[in-house]
């Protein structure tokens, strides 16, 4: 929305959530505070906020004035009832539509921003328009694929936009109008128009096709470490294959972040519920291949610290689910200290953005042993030099750039001989690491 404002003037931009608290922060005068820390976000907000971007909690008065609405919570992966742990939960979603229907008094454009099921678009139909007021709804499915991190530069320079609508002349205006905010800044043969279900199902398919990539490599990383090949060298050989090409292809502790996993089980939920298995089992196997990575990366800490943890400390650098965010949604360090935990494993952690209680709220989500356990088996610091000392490994779990400049031979000197570094990124030079006298474990090599 603040890049919308950014480009189109003309328009006034309003973001509304009932939360309190989170808007006063999207208010902030001192824009650290603000929610989301993503690269060049604050500068837009700055320019822009109470220009014509406004962040307010006035729900309705917003849903009466405006002629397109955002439809943006989040639909998180089902932790209850029918599709636990599969299906996207569509609460929230639901709560907004009979909102909408409620207030709204004139016509309007609903865009659905949240990642959906195929055929979500016919539940909020029916719900906005039994409202027996008379007011007419079109809904356009507009996904999001920006990437945490780069997200302004992915939305300002964008591979393709995409609107999804009805096939009919109301539809076809409304695609029009929307088209028409995002040709303020994206070139027209950018901007690509389908049906509504082409459009949601697009969606998941992206993602489940990038995270098949890395799900690819990463197996391909553990054939290279028992067989001597480097999973560096042959992603660098394929993916100059310009029918494969050279992008994401960079084998690591695991994929993460709050869209991949979440929108493969939800693929694998719609495959399964309209009875096709060997689909469901295909897309499935990509989230078992991650969670086998991530299982792998603990396992070859413990066997190479002598197959034993227990009261070891064990430093990480990084939590995020990669670099420029604060974002620890499904990042792999959970579920890597999870399970050196359970060894009893004392862990520091040294994240440059995210704040000790994300990281332990994370923790105690997993519910694998008391908030007390958690707090006491790991602690989180301020500096990397004090997350080393006197440590027994040292792992890489987010890219952050600042992990490549520390001095490493000053850390050498302050952990525990023999020293690991066991680097879930691949971003240390395994030659230097090795010089300086670190027993270096990258991903496939
Ligand atoms: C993703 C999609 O890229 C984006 O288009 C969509 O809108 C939302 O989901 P995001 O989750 O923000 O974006 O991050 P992304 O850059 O895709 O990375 C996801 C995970 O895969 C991260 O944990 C990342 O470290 C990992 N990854 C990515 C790899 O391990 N190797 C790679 O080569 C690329």
């Amino acid at each position: 929305m603040t890049v919308i404002a950014e480009k189109n003037p003309h328009i006034k931009v309003s973001v509304v959530d009932m939360n309190q608290a989170r808007i006063d922060a999207w208010n902030d005068e001192n824009l650290d505070n603000l929610p989301i820390f993503e690269p060049g976000l604050a500068e837009l907000v700055k320019n822009n906020r109470n220009k014509n971007l406004f962040f307010s909690t006035e729900v309705d008065e917003a849903i009466r004035t405006a002629d397109i609405i955002f439809i943006s919570v989040n639909t998180p992966t089902k932790t209850y009832g029918r599709g636990k742990g599969m299906a996207a939960d569509l609460k929230y979603i639901e709560l907004c539509a009979r909102q909408i229907a409620r207030v709204a008094q004139t016509d309007k454009i609903i865009v659905e921003k949240s990642t959906l099921p195929v055929r979500t678009a016919q539940a909020l139909k029916s719900i906005l328009d039994h409202t027996g007021n008379g007011v007419q709804f079109q809904i356009l499915s507009n996904p999001e694929f920006l990437a945490e991190g780069t997200a302004i530069a992915d939305l300002l320079h964008p591979d393709r936009v995409l609107i999804g609508g009805e096939e009919s002349p109301e539809g076809r205006e409304a695609i029009q109008t929307l088209s028409d905010v995002y040709g303020s800044w994206v070139p027209s043969d950018k901007i690509l128009t389908t049906n509504v279900w082409s459009s949601e199902l697009s969606k998941l398919t992206a993602n489940a096709f990038l995270a098949q990539r890395v799900s690819s490599i990463n197996s391909i990383s553990e054939l290279c470490e028992v067989t001597g090949a480097n999973v560096d060298e042959v992603a660098r050989a394929i993916g100059m294959d310009s029918r494969i090409g050279p992008k994401f292809l960079k084998a690591s502790v695991g994929f993460g972040g709050s869209c991949f996993q979440k929108d493969i089980l939800n693929l694998v939920y719609i495959a399964r519920s309209y009875g096709l298995e060997a689909v469901a089992d295909y897309w499935e196997q990509v989230i078992l291949m991650n969670d086998h990575q991530k299982s792998r990366f603990a396992n070859t800490i413990i066997s190479n610290l002598y197959n034993t943890v227990s009261g070891k400390k064990i430093t990480f650098l990084g939590w995020a689910f990669k670099k420029d965010t604060n974002d620890t949604r499904e990042s792999a360090a959970i579920y890597v200290a999870d399970a050196l935990m359970n060894e009893h494993a004392e862990i520091t952690v040294y994240d440059p953005k995210v704040r000790p209680e994300q990281i332990y709220a994370d923790l105690d989500y997993l519910n694998s042993r008391s908030p007390e356990d958690n707090r006491r088996l790991l602690r989180v610091v301020e500096s990397p030099m004090e997350a080393c000392a006197d440590s027994h490994a040292v792992c890489i779990l987010t890219e952050w750039e600042e992990f490549k400049t520390y001095d490493w031979e000053a850390i050498y000197h302050a952990v525990v001989k023999p020293a690991s570094v066991f680097d879930g990124r691949n971003i240390l030079d395994s030659k230097k690491m090795n010089a300086i006298g670190f027993q270096y474990r990258g991903i496939g090599s």
